[in-house]
Order: structure tokens, then C-alpha cells, then sequence
């Protein structure tokens, strides 16, 4: 077990702890059951920055906002033997493909990714009527990234993928305008002997009746599981508002080539 597991289980350790001590004591008000969740996160990501992140065989990666997942909030894996089932989203076909790539193995067998997302997230969500089939959970992830449309507002403020930087707070509050909520935005964060950021990861939050919402934790919400994308030794973290932000348009970009003529 590495630390950083250590740690999560430690802390899992600790609040299942506090969870008993809240039961017997009856202070529990309602839902403390594990499989229960609070809000979803619908995850977008921006496939150069997912490549960056990784040598893989990302070759020619989408120039889009694509999604990553729809995630219930500190639940995962819950119902291991409801098996995904390609089958089952055979009619959502060419919109998950646009979509819904599979950013980091591009010439592999895309339905991986989507397995992953079914058995990780799906089956948790799953406890809302609306999201209980395969069909239902993938329709509906791709109904609220239309909905969304969150290519087309970047556009539309004027933040495009370019070599120079933007001001985090810029985005934010372009987004936040926008939507009338705050997203949680992601990035990769600054490279040795480098002052910016990279975007990466853009999630907004739904209730469960899929109302968008702030993804601010409310005072009687505990914290979700941090949903963390680590690839290798590079992970996304909630972007630091005073840091320039990189919006890459390349995969290969100056950055890269200065980290290769420094091995050099
Ligand atoms: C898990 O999924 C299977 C297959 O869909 C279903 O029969 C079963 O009732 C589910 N279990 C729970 C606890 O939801
Ligand atoms: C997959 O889904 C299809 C369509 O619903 C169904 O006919 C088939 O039996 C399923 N396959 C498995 C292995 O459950
Ligand atoms: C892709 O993987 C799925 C299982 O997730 C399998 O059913 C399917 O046959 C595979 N397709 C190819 C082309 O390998
Ligand atoms: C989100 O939070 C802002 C303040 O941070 C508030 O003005 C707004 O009403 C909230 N929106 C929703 C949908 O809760």
C-alpha cells in the first residue's frame, strides 16, 4: 500500500468509526449509508492536457471538451455484478464515440474506458430511477454534456486553446457567469522551474434531480471522495486561483521541447 493509500484508508478507518460512534449516539438525521450520494459531478476533460499527461498512444487527440464520467459523489464500485454491457448502449453508439473517447488509448478497445466508468460510477448511480439502466446512465451523461454545451460557452467568452495564459479567476468567473454555478476546475500543476498551470478537468455539479448546482460543499454536506485523475507520476488537482493557466492547444508544446533540450 502506498502512502497516499495508507492515508485514504486510514481516513476511511476513522470515519467509518465516527459513522458507528454517530449511529449509536442517534445523531445520524438521514442518509449515512455508504451507497448514498449528495450530487453528481459531470466531468469534462481537455484531451491535450490528458495526453501531455501521459506517453500513450494519444495520437491526434480531440480539440474538444470531452467527457470523462458521471460521478455520484463518495461512492464508488457498488454493485459488482451488474456487468457492463456494450449491447445495452449500442443505439447511443456515435454520439459516445464523439463524445465519449477514450482520450489515452485512442487505438485500443475503446469499450474499456466505458466499462470502467459503468462499474466505478455507473452502478452507484444507478440508485436514482432515471440513471438505473446502462442505457439511462450513458444517455443521460450525454443529454447533460449537450445541455452543457460547454464548447461552445468557452467560445463564447472568448477563451480559446492558445500558446499565451489566462488568469484562473478568468475563467472561473466567465464560467461561473455563465452557468449561474461554480464548476470545479481542475489542473495540472506547474512543471519544475515552471509558473503555470495547466487546464485540465472542468466538472460541474447536478442534484439528483439533475438541476445544475454549485459544487461548493454545503455546511451539512461531509466532503465527497476526491476523484482524482493520476497518470503515472503527474495528477490533477483544483486549479490555484493566483497561477497563470495554460490552455494548450498542442500536446507537443514549448514546454515539451524545453524539458527535452534539458535532457539533453
Ligand atoms: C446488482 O445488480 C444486479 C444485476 O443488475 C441486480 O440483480 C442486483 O439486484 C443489484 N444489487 C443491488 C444491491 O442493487
Ligand atoms: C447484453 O445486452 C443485450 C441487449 O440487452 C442482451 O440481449 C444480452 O443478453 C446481454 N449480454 C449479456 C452477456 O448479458
Ligand atoms: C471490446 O471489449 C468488450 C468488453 O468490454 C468485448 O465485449 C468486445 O468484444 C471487445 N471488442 C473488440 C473489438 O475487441
Ligand atoms: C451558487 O452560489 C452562488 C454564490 O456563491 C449563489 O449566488 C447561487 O445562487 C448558487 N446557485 C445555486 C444554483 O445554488
Amino acid at each position: 500500500m502506498n502512502p497516499a493509500k495508507l492515508h485514504y484508508w486510514i481516513l476511511g478507518c476513522f470515519s467509518m468509526a465516527l459513522c458507528c460512534w454517530c449511529t449509536s449516539e442517534k445523531f445520524i438525521y438521514s442518509d449515512s449509508h455508504p451507497h448514498t450520494w449528495k450530487k453528481l459531478y459531470l466531468a469534462h476533460h481537455w484531451p491535450v492536457t490528458v495526453c501531455k499527461m501521459s506517453a500513450n498512444d494519444c495520437e491526434d487527440p480531440p480539440k474538444y471538451w470531452t467527457i470523462h464520467g458521471l460521478w455520484p459523489d463518495k461512492t464508488e464500485d457498488c454493485n459488482r455484478t451488474w456487468h457492463f454491457n456494450v449491447t445495452e448502449i449500442k443505439d447511443l453508439m456515435s454520439d459516445m464515440r464523439h463524445c465519449w473517447p477514450d482520450v489515452l488509448h485512442s487505438s485500443l478497445n475503446r469499450t474499456q474506458f466505458w466499462k470502467h466508468e459503468w462499474d466505478k460510477h455507473g452502478t452507484c448511480a444507478a440508485t436514482l430511477e432515471i440513471l438505473n439502466s446502462q442505457k439511462k446512465y450513458f444517455g443521460k451523461a450525454l443529454e447533460l454534456y449537450k445541455l452543457v454545451d460547454l464548447n461552445s460557452c468557452l467560445l463564447k467568452a472568448g477563451i480559446k486553446p492558445s500558446s499565451s495564459y489566462y488568469q484562473m479567476t478568468a475563467i472561473k468567473e466567465a464560467l461561473t457567469r455563465f452557468y449561474g454555478v461554480t464548476p470545479k476546475i481542475q489542473c495540472l500543476p506547474p512543471e519544475e522551474g515552471e509558473k503555470a498551470q495547466t487546464i485540465g478537468q472542468i466538472e460541474f455539479c447536478f442534484t439528483k434531480q439533475l438541476q445544475l448546482r454549485n459544487c461548493t460543499t454545503l455546511k451539512d454536506e461531509s466532503n465527497p471522495v476526491q476523484a482524482h485523475l493520476k497518470l503515472g507520476t503527474e495528477e490533477l488537482s483544483v486549479c490555484n486561483d493566483n497561477l497563470p493557466t495554460y490552455y494548450p492547444s498542442e500536446v507537443q508544446d514549448h514546454k515539451q521541447s524545453h524539458k527535452s533540450l534539458k535532457n539533453f
